[in-house]
C-alpha cells in the first residue's frame, strides 16, 4: 500500500518549470489521497499558463507512475480564476519581492539561548567572507542583542532625501535591529501589529541597496508571533538552529513545520554546542552528540553542520567581531562558513 508521504516525497522531485524550486515547497500541491491503488493529486496554481499547468500535470504523473502498485491515477491542475489568471508566472509574484534584494535567509530556533543570534551574525559575515552583499535584519523584539555581537553602536542615519533609514555596516554587513528603536535596557513593549508594521518598514524602508543575502534572526520559538513575521518578510528560505540535547524533542519539527505553513523551503538545521574540545585537544561531547544530524535525517532536511562550544565565540560576540571574522579558521569559523556555504548552493 502506497502512503501520502511516499506521494508527497515523489513530488517533490517535480521541479516548477523553469525554477530549481519543487511544487510541494512552492505549497502548490493541495490534496493528496492514496486508496488502495488508486492515487489522486490535487495541486492549485497561483499563476495562469495553461503551458506550464500541463507541464507540471505531467511532471507529477512521470514520478508518481514510477511508484510501485499504482493502478489508477489522477493529477488535476487547476489554474487560478479570475484577473489572477491573467498574472505573470512567477510563484512569489504574491509575497512581493523587495527590489534589490535577491534573497532573503530567516534563522529560527524553537527556544531561546541556543545560539540563534550568534548563528545569524556568523553566518551574515560569512556570506560576506565568501564575497556575497549582505544584509542582517534582527527582528527580536525580546532582546536585540546583534548590535552588541556585530560590535555596531552608532544608529541608522537618514537618506539625503529624508525618506529612507541607512543602516550602519560592520564586517562588511550592513545592520537593522530592533535594538536601534529601544533606549538603553528599557524593556519593549510591543503589540503585534505594532511589530508587523516595524518589520515591514525595516525591509522597505531601509536603503538596503543592492543585497544578495538579507539574513533575518526571528525572535526564539516557533509560535504566532514567529509565524507572523515568516508572511511580513517574503523569505526564499529557513534555517533551524538547535542544540544536540533540544534537537530530540520535537522542538525542530516544529520549526519545520512553522516553515511549512508559509511556504518556506527549509534549507537544514545547524546544530550548536555540539562538542567541545579540552586545552589539550580532547573532545567532550557534553550535551550528547549528533542529536541534530539525526533529527535532520530523521525529517529529511539537509544537515548545515556542527558548531562546538568554543568559549572564544562568546568573548568575540562580546567583543563585537564575530568568530568567522576573528578566527576563520578555527573549527568555529570553518563550521559556519559550511553553513554559508551549503545556504549559498541551496539558493543559487
Ligand atoms: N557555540 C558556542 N560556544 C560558546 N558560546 C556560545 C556558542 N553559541 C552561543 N554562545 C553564547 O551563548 C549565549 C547565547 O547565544 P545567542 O545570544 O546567540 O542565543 P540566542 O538563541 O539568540 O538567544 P536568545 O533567545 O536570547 O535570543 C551568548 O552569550 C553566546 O555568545
Ligand atoms: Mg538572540
Amino acid at each position: 500500500m502506497i502512503t501520502e508521504d511516499q506521494i508527497k516525497n515523489a513530488l517533490r522531485g517535480v521541479k516548477y518549470p523553469g525554477f530549481s524550486r519543487d511544487i510541494v515547497s512552492f505549497g502548490l500541491v493541495k490534496e493528496i489521497s492514496a486508496r488502495e491503488n488508486a492515487v489522486s493529486v490535487s495541486l492549485q496554481l497561483t499563476s495562469g499558463s495553461p503551458e506550464v499547468a500541463a507541464e507540471i500535470k505531467s511532471g507529477c504523473e512521470r514520478a508518481l507512475n514510477v511508484l510501485p502498485g499504482i493502478t489508477h491515477l489522477h493529477v488535476e491542475v487547476k489554474m487560478p480564476a479570475g484577473p489572477q489568471a491573467a498574472a505573470a508566472q512567477n510563484p512569489w509574484q504574491s509575497q512581493n519581492r523587495v527590489p534589490g534584494i535577491k534573497r532573503v535567509v530567516a534563522v529560527a530556533s524553537g527556544k531561546g539561548g541556543v545560539g540563534k543570534s550568534t548563528t545569524s551574525v556568523n553566518l551574515a559575515c560569512a556570506l560576506s567572507h565568501l564575497g556575497a552583499r549582505v544584509g542582517l535584519l534582527d527582528c527580536d523584539i525580546y532582546g536585540p542583542s546583534i548590535p552588541l555581537m556585530m560590535g555596531i553602536r552608532v544608529k541608522p542615519t537618514v537618506s539625503a532625501d529624508e525618506t529612507k533609514m541607512v543602516p550602519p555596516v560592520n564586517h562588511g554587513v550592513k545592520l537593522m535591529s530592533m535594538g536601534f528603536l529601544v533606549e538603553g535596557d528599557s524593556p519593549v513593549i510591543w503589540r503585534g501589529p505594532m511589530i508587523m508594521k516595524t518589520i515591514q518598514q525595516f525591509v522597505t524602508a531601509v536603503e538596503w541597496g543592492e543585497l544578495d543575502y538579507l539574513v533575518v534572526d526571528l525572535p526564539p520559538g516557533t509560535g504566532d508571533a514567529q509565524l507572523s513575521l515568516c508572511q511580513t518578510v517574503p523569505l526564499d528560505g529557513g534555517v533551524i538552529v538547535t542544540t544536540p540535547q533540544e534537537a530530540s524533542l520535537g522542538v525542530v519539527r516544529k520549526g519545520i513545520s512553522m516553515f511549512e505553513k508559509v511556504n518556506v523551503p527549509i534549507l537544514g538545521i545547524v546544530e550548536n554546542m555540539s562538542y567541545f574540545t579540552t586545552p589539550n585537544g580532547e573532545r567532550l561531547e557534553i550535551f550528547g552528540h549528533g542529536g541534530g544530524r539525526q533529527e535532520a535525517e530523521r525529517q529529511e532536511i539537509p544537515f548545515l553542520g556542527e558548531v562546538p562550544l568554543f568559549t572564544e565565540i562568546r568573548v568575540a560576540g562580546d567583543a563585537g567581531v564575530p568568530i568567522v571574522v576573528s578566527a576563520p579558521d578555527s573549527p568555529a569559523g570553518q563550521a559556519f562558513l559550511g553553513v554559508a556555504r551549503m545556504v549559498m548552493g541551496a539558493l543559487t
